[in-house]
């Protein structure tokens, strides 16, 4: 697990383009934390850097919004998916095989997710704006990128 911590929605906006820069068509973010912990903010600055120029928010009544930059952005919200069968019915592996994706909320339905992904839990710190970001790769493929994640997350890491 990584630990960073960002003191501004821009610092978090920062991180997550920094994160960016490291997927490949077909990752998964899974985003965990509580009513306004800065998981859209996080996905804002990751498509961001992914070239999507409209406003990315939060996808809480559509349940998926898929954005188009130099890679597609695939930003879901599982906040009201209460069953595993509403899961299923958002065609997670079909949305994977587009571009990267992002779910909000990813905790709430991580059965019906694929093993390997990124997960990213932010929590609050101790002011207003800091945010605390633990960040745990999962599966091979995301193991395999930790040390570049490490270094690519260097001016965040909490010493
Ligand atoms: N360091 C920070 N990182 C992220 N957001 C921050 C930070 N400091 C303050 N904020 C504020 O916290 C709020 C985060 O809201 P955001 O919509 O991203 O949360 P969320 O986790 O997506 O919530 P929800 O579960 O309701 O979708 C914003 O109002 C943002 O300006
Ligand atoms: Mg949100």
């Amino acid at each position: 697990m990584i630990v960073c911590a960002t003191d501004s929605v821009d610092g978090t906006r920062a991180l997550a383009a920094a994160v960016a820069e490291l997927v490949v068509e077909g990752d998964l973010i899974v985003l965990v934390g509580d009513l306004g912990a800065g998981k859209t903010a996080f996905t804002q600055g990751f498509a961001r850097a992914l070239g999507v120029d409209e406003p990315v928010t939060s996808p809480t009544f559509t349940l998926a919004n898929r954005y188009r930059g130099s890679m597609t952005v695939n930003h879901l919200d599982a906040y009201r998916v209460e069953a595993l069968g509403e899961a299923e019915d958002l065609a997670i592996p079909e949305l994977l095989e587009d571009g990267v994706t992002l779910v909000e909320w990813g905790d709430n339905i991580l059965p019906a997710l694929p093993a390997g992904h990124l997960e990213v839990r932010i929590t609050l710190g101790d002011g207003d704006d800091d945010r605390i970001l633990e960040l745990t790769p999962a599966g091979p493929v995301w193991q395999a990128r930790s040390r570049s994640l490490t270094e690519t997350l260097d001016a965040w890491v909490a010493r």
